[in-house]
């Protein structure tokens, strides 16, 4: 009998452009070892899941896809079946106490340990939770050419009381600054145009880095900027007290940077924000809105803000909705708190009712939405540099890019993917741009 020319593999990413990220490097690696995707669940001989656990949402997901993953091995004992990432950290070898049928569990800095229990045919389940190195020099399979992420340092050392991370991820660790721009010299000799950085807390970047390798977050920015190729660089995510005029320099003066901040407001109450442990009030975070406006007067400003944390009163509240006011954001990312073991906040007291929360949470974003759409008038009747994804998901007669400020754009045009295309505005939603590509003006 013919034996199957590969096996297959079947990869749910759950979280973070981190685990996306490192679902990309578990798909090269697994390409190496000689195994192929397979499209679905049902088809694959080894089943993974890379996990989140930012909030009980996020694992309620997951579980209810390993009860799919448990039926699948019931009905075909060879099936390998292995979870990694934070919610597989975070719970560690209970993994397979509560999951019996899982085959090896590994934490979000172990994807290299995968490669290590495939190829060792081991027969007993195995975790792997120590971080030990980088897994940057492992290959990635790219869901587009001509975009790439970059991991610069793992972990975070901030100790924000609501947050599992630095427990799931440790202590921060940078990767070196030479082997980072080595790395984008190779992504942007292989076609790769955007670069995203990725790290919890990326303005700490090189803090713990010695000698020639060591570069400040603003200076790997600028040097990145340098490298032939790269036309665009993001980011992601910055903590608000560390972003300093150096960065919102690097900005201002290198090209390939975008003009797009996400700066996490959380709360906009400096009660609340000291309970959270975020290390500024709500002055300092206004302080850095207006220092970044008047340096980079069109900057686009995302954030991420938590509703009902504990004791937040309706005054706290309505001073989040004041700052999201006053600030005018391009778009925000809105969670209901939610309690995570072994953390700070889970353990305080005045945990709000239900209702409470989500009438707080429309409130919120109503206006978010409203001021989202206002901003993005700003856009309409003027040109905006765009890179081309492909047509656009909703009409497929159209195509979609995104613009710098990280605007979705949808427009009339030719343009094949990866290219950077002017495109004329003519209306604007909170979310997303419409217009047409000029012909002629094409760079790509
Ligand atoms: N509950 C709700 N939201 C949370 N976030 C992090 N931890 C929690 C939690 N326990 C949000 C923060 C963070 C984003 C990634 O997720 O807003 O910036
Ligand atoms: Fe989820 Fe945070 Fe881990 Fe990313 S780093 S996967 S958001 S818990």
């Amino acid at each position: 009998m013919d034996e199957p020319v590969s096996k297959r593999f079947h990869v749910t990413t759950f979280g973070c452009q981190m685990n996306e990220h490192d679902s990309e490097r578990m798909k090269g690696m697994l390409g190496t070892l000689g195994y192929r995707e397979s499209a679905t669940r049902e088809d694959a001989d080894l089943i993974l899941f890379n996990t989140c656990s930012i909030r009980e949402a996020a694992d309620n997901r997951f579980i209810a896809h390993l009860g799919e993953a448990k039926r699948l091995k019931a009905e075909s004992p060879g099936t390998v079946v292995g979870v990694g990432g934070c919610w597989a950290q975070s719970v560690k070898d209970e993994v397979f106490e509560r999951f019996p049928f899982v085959d090896v569990a590994f934490g979000p800095g172990q994807i290299h340990k995968l490669a290590e229990f495939i190829a060792s045919d081991a027969i007993t389940a195995q975790g792997f939770f120590e971080f030990e190195e980088f897994a940057g020099h492992l290959p990635t399979q790219r869901d587009r050419e001509f975009q790439a992420w970059l991991q610069i340092s793992q972990g975070c050392n901030c100790v924000c009381s609501y947050c599992i991370v630095p427990s799931t991820r440790g202590r921060e660790r940078s990767r070196p600054a030479g082997e980072l721009l080595a790395e984008v010299q190779t992504l942007a000799a292989d076609g790769v145009r955007e670069v995203t950085l990725l790290g919890q807390n990326v303005n700490s970047y090189g803090r713990d880095l010695r000698g020639e390798d060591r570069l400040s977050f603003a200076e790997l920015l600028r040097a990145i900027d340098a490298i032939d190729g790269i036309e665009r660089i993001r980011y992601t995510s910055p903590h608000p007290k560390d972003i300093r005029e150096d960065v919102v320099a690097a900005h201002a003066e290198c090209p390939a940077v975008c003009e797009h901040i996400h700066l996490p407001l959380q709360s906009g109450s400096s009660r609340i924000l000291k309970a959270m442990r975020r290390t500024y009030n709500r002055q300092r975070y206004m302080d850095r809105v207006a220092m970044i406006r008047e340096r980079v007067p069109d900057v686009a400003l995302t954030t991420d803000i938590i509703v009902g944390f504990p004791g937040e009163t309706e005054a706290d509240f309505e001073e989040t909705l004041e700052v999201v006011d006053e600030v005018g954001y391009d778009g925000a990312f809105t969670f209901v708190f939610s309690p995570r073991r072994g953390t700070l906040a889970a353990e305080l007291e005045g945990a709000l009712p239900h209702p409470v929360k989500k009438e707080r949470m429309a409130r919120l974003v109503e206006l978010v939405q409203r001021r989202a759409k206002e901003r993005s008038q700003r856009f309409v009747g003027r040109d905006v540099e765009v890179l081309v994804e492909g047509p656009s998901r909703t009409d497929p007669t159209r195509l979609r890019g995104r613009s710098r400020h990280n605007k979705a754009v949808n427009f009339e045009g030719t343009a094949r993917p990866g290219e950077l295309v002017e495109v004329e505005v003519s209306s604007a939603s909170s979310q997303t741009l419409l217009g047409a590509e000029r012909l002629l003006s094409r760079t790509g």
